[in-house]
């Protein structure tokens, strides 16, 4: 069958609620992707940043190779004798007192809303149902009724009232509108991704995180961090708050945390905001199991053993250097941001315009695939085991169709 075969198939069977990029793949190895005609392709977008570790690392395999035939799922209704060994090793390298563990992402931000109603009713002394949870403009946390509930995307929410109350919106990167809203004693947390993804790779200024660290300590409000898209080294750091004195309370991880290769999420915390939570009180079928633990603790390993996070700081350097000196007598790029390996480029055009998912066709055509964000934002995450030579060939690719399109 030819890709053209393969995507009739999912339009005709599979739910219209994504539009994907029309290539259909079958094969990934490192930084690469090959499609069903043969064609490969440098992995720009690496499943939203859960690929840090490149694709299919034979480390991650082997682990879930070697799991997947002595226990998979036992449910928590009985223990098993991975998960302890799994939140050992992930409060250490993450130093907290206690892990949670979900599935994707989305469950992560879940649990973590849960933990802070729950502290700020027991340990805040908030009054039964007035907790307020405070999030930022423009954030992304996924698809549930609750996360909608606190998007300003009409895409996201529209038509799926009516919403989760308690949750207000406050402008992302502004520490004066927060600091008004922590007054309110009813306020139980602040959740914010220390780089919004999904909103273009959005960038707050140096001293945010840490000032939104030092107002939740002053408004006793618990700081919830979405690193499930910043997290596990994507940004040069281990984590995106590592950069700046900003300790969450709550750290909520997903993606990458697995290498893309299982669903896992985590939720870390220490004992003051988890234990709030009781046995019986909140769960998953498949939450920690053996085979997610396995997983997730190669693709750690992986990423500390492989210094990802070095590497991700050094390229996403040359990335952003490279890519500003190259273009810059380019009109059509308006901005060229980001951190470590989570970039993107602004295309001087409307957000409605087709002229960044043309460009991505293009990209696509040239061995690269990328995907927009919001319209006119095209962002570049490729797997963090790139190497400089291959950063060189997809920069050429990037330049020849972003030229293209100057010249039209
Ligand atoms: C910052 C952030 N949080 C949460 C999520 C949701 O993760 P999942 O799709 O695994 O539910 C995403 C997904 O893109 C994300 O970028």
């Amino acid at each position: 069958m030819n890709s053209q075969k393969f995507i009739e198939l999912e339009d005709r069977y599979g739910a219209h609620n994504y539009h994907p990029l029309p290539v259909v793949l079958k094969k990934g190895k490192g930084v690469h992707l090959w499609d069903v005609e043969g064609e490969k392709y440098f992995d720009f977008l690496s499943a939203y940043s859960a690929v840090n570790q490149g694709h299919c690392h034979p480390k991650i395999i082997k682990a879930l190779n070697d799991q997947a035939s002595l226990l998979t799922l036992t449910s928590r209704a009985f223990h098993n004798n991975i998960l302890g060994e799994f939140e050992k090793y992930m409060t250490k390298v993450f130093g907290y007192d206690k892990l949670l563990p979900m599935n994707t992402g989305v469950e992560g931000g879940e649990t973590a809303n849960k933990l802070a109603r729950k502290w700020g009713y027991l340990k805040k002394g908030i009054p039964e149902n007035k907790a307020r949870i405070l999030f930022a403009k423009g954030n992304f946390w996924g698809r549930t009724l609750a996360a909608i509930s606190s998007s300003d995307d009409p895409a996201s929410y529209e038509g799926f009232g009516p919403y989760m109350p308690g949750y207000d919106l406050i402008p992302y990167n502004d520490l004066e509108s927060l600091e008004s809203e922590l007054k309110d004693p009813n306020v139980t947390a602040f959740m914010v991704e220390p780089i919004q993804g999904e909103a273009g790779v959005v960038v707050p200024d140096e001293g945010y995180l840490e000032g939104v660290r030092t107002l939740c300590s002053k408004y006793n409000v618990l700081f919830i961090a979405d690193e499930v898209q910043t997290g596990i080294a994507r940004t040069g750091k281990m984590l995106a708050t590592d950069f700046e004195d900003a300790r969450p309370d709550i750290l909520i991880l997903g993606k990458a945390i697995s290498g893309g290769v299982y669903p896992v999420s985590a939720v870390l915390a220490d004992d003051e905001v988890m234990l709030c939570i009781k046995p019986g009180e909140h769960g998953s079928t498949y939450g920690g199991n053996p085979l997610a633990c396995m997983v997730a603790k190669a693709a750690i390993e992986v990423v500390i053993e492989e210094n990802l996070a070095e590497n991700a700081e050094i390229l996403g350097e040359l990335f952003r250097n490279e890519l500003r000196s190259r273009l810059k007598d380019c009109e059509i790029v308006s901005l060229i941001r980001g951190k470590g390996l989570l970039n993107a480029i602004v295309i001087n055009d409307s957000d409605q315009s087709t002229t960044a998912w043309d460009m991505c066709i293009s990209l696509k055509e040239m061995g690269l695939l990328a995907k927009p964000t919001h319209g006119n934002i095209i962002r570049f995450a490729p797997p963090l085991v790139i190497t400089k030579y291959e950063m060189f060939q997809a920069l050429d690719i990037i330049e020849r169709v972003v030229r293209k399109y100057e010249s039209r």
